[in-house]
C-alpha cells in the first residue's frame, strides 16, 4: 500500500507547470500515487492572446486534467503551486481552492500533509508571501503544513527558500537546481504522508 498525492497548480507561461511536475516525479519517486492537476483558466481569451507566451502556454496543457474536487477527497496529501499576483495566490487557483467549503465542513483535507510551491519574476518579488498566502489555506483545511525548511542539500542549492520551492521567473525557465528542489519537495511530502499513515519508508 503507498499514499496518493494530488499536486493541484495554476500557470499562465509555464514555470509553474513545471515545478508542479517536477514535485510529481518527487512523489512518484517515494512511492506515491499521483494526480497532477491544472485548475481551469479563467481570464478571457483577449488577456490570453496579448500574450503569447500565455497562449502558447494554454495550448501545449489541455491534456493535463482539470482538478476536480474529488482528487482532494481521493488524496491523502496535497502539494498546490501558484504564480506570484501582486506577492499573493493567482486568482485561478483561489477559485478552485474557494469550492472545498463542503470537503472543509467534513474535515477532508484535515490531518494530511500539505505543501506549496511557487514562483515570481524577481527573487524577492513576493514568492515568500505567496507561499505563506498558500499556507493560510492549508491552516484552516487543518492540514499538516510540510515546507522544506532547510531539510536538504537541493534546497539551498535552488535558493535556500525553507517555505516552499520558488522559482524566480526573470532567470527563464527553471533550471535543474529548481527542478531538484521541487522532486526533493515532492519526495517529502509523499514520505511523510506514509509515515502519517504508518507505512514504512525507505
Ligand atoms: C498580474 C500579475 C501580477 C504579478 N505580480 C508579480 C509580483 O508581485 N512579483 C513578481 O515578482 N512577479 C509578479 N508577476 C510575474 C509572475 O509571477 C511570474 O512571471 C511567474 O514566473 C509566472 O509563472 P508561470 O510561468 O507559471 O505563469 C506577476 C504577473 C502578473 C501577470
Amino acid at each position: 500500500m503507498s499514499v496518493k498525492v494530488a499536486v493541484v497548480y495554476y500557470s499562465s507561461t509555464g514555470a509553474v507547470h513545471q515545478l508542479a511536475q517536477a514535485v510529481a516525479e518527487g512523489a512518484e519517486k517515494a512511492g506515491a500515487e499521483v494526480r497532477l492537476r491544472r485548475v481551469p483558466e479563467l481570464a478571457p481569451d483577449a488577456a490570453i492572446d496579448a500574450n503569447p507566451a500565455w497562449r502558447a502556454h494554454v495550448d501545449a496543457t489541455t491534456d493535463v486534467e482539470v482538478a476536480a474536487l474529488d482528487d482532494l477527497e481521493w488524496a491523502d496529501a496535497y502539494a498546490l503551486g501558484s504564480p506570484t499576483r501582486f506577492g499573493n495566490v493567482a486568482a485561478q487557483l483561489k477559485q478552485f481552492v474557494d469550492t472545498t467549503g463542503g470537503l472543509w465542513q467534513r474535515g477532508v483535507m484535515a490531518d494530511k500533509p500539505a505543501t506549496a510551491f511557487t514562483s515570481a519574476h524577481n527573487v524577492h518579488g513576493g514568492n515568500e508571501s505567496t507561499l505563506l498566502a498558500l499556507y493560510n489555506t492549508f491552516h484552516h483545511w487543518g492540514s499538516v503544513i510540510v515546507s522544506p525548511g532547510f531539510t536538504d542539500p537541493a534546497v539551498y542549492a535552488a535558493g535556500g527558500n525553507p517555505y516552499g520551492t520558488a522559482h524566480p521567473g526573470a532567470n527563464g525557465a527553471p533550471a535543474e537546481n529548481v527542478l531538484a528542489a521541487a522532486r526533493y519537495q515532492g519526495t517529502r511530502l509523499a514520505t511523510i504522508a506514509k509515515r502519517l499513515k504508518g507505512l514504512a519508508v525507505d
